[in-house]
């Protein structure tokens, strides 16, 4: 999630100078020298629990797509993985040296290039860390970038973005983000049933609320419903108590797909709705 979204009182912990590194649009060269051999170890310890987790909770199409990352036993080259991102989806990474505002990260998406954050969590932060690192932006968010009908839907997110900072509704397009891209459910279509799967990023590259999203009998999951979504506030601390559930990436990037001023206007009119109180109309999705 590299974008400051929401309030905090923090200011965000890179290093936004680098001594002239980091250009206008705050990419950056990623800064592969500075990596300790105990940052590689982070990196290749996260993700060995992480993938082993995948099985039966992770959407398919996440973890076909997780070896083109390429490097596990260490934090992989950008330029490595770009080789073959470019060739599947025309994606790219870039680094960026933290979170950056809305109107650069929309900008970046828009033109197929995802901010990913280069340095790497704190040993002290193996479980949770508040702030995107380069962990949960690889494993997290680029898998999926390598699905071309996912990838489509990030571009149009960026564009979106834009109109939406124009709009004064990037508040409400936030939301739609944290509940698809960073928390999204997916129900998987297996021959003639369907089983409940995650593609959301901050799902995924955590071993905590992976679980809990697709198994746990705790949360509220609902059939993922644009004005309901964007209604709905959201907590950045804790587990998510509902989640918001797609069929397919094709449904979510055609629901998407309309012109959005008509439901921002129609926004400005409704209420917030909490996180873990239900609707009646609500389509409850059981896990
Ligand atoms: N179609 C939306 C609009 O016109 C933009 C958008 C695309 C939003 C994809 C979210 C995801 O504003
Ligand atoms: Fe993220």
């Amino acid at each position: 999630m590299p974008t400051v979204y929401g309030n905090s009182a923090r200011p965000p912990r890179g290093d936004y100078s680098r001594d002239g590194a980091v250009l206008a649009d705050y990419t950056c060269p990623q800064n592969y020298a500075a990596y300790t051999a105990a940052d590689h170890e982070t990196y290749r310890a996260l993700y060995e629990r992480q993938s082993r987790l995948l099985p039966g909770l992770a959407c398919d199409e996440f973890i076909a797509a997780l070896p083109s990352l390429g490097a596990s036993t260490q934090i992989p080259r950008f330029d490595d993985i770009n080789e073959r991102l470019m060739k599947a989806t025309g994606w790219q990474v870039v680094a960026v040296p933290g979170l950056i505002p809305e109107v650069p990260f929309f900008t970046l998406l828009a033109n197929r290039q995802f901010p990913v954050t280069d340095w790497i969590r704190k040993p002290e932060e193996f479980d949770y860390i508040v702030e995107p690192d380069v962990f949960h932006d690889l494993f997290g968010h680029v898998p999926l970038l390598f699905n071309p009908v996912f990838a489509d839907h990030m571009q149009a997110y960026g564009a979106g973005g834009l109109k939406a900072h124009g709009l004064g509704a990037c508040e409400q397009l936030a939301r739609l983000y944290w509940y698809t891209i960073e928390f999204g459910l997916i129900q998987q279509k297996n021959g003639s049933s369907s089983e409940l799967r995650a593609y959301g990023a901050g799902i995924l590259s955590s071993s905590g609320e992976l679980v809990h999203a697709v198994k746990s009998a705790e949360p509220k999951r609902i059939a993922l419903d644009l004005l309901r979504c964007m209604r709905t506030r959201y907590n950045i601390d804790s587990y998510q108590q509902t989640y918001f559930v797609i069929d397919s990436f094709q449904q979510l990037f055609d629901m998407t797909a309309p012109d959005f001023t008509p439901l921002y206007a129609q926004l400005k009119g409704l209420g917030e709705l909490e996180s873990d109180v239900l609707q009646s109309q609500d389509f409850i999705i059981q896990s």
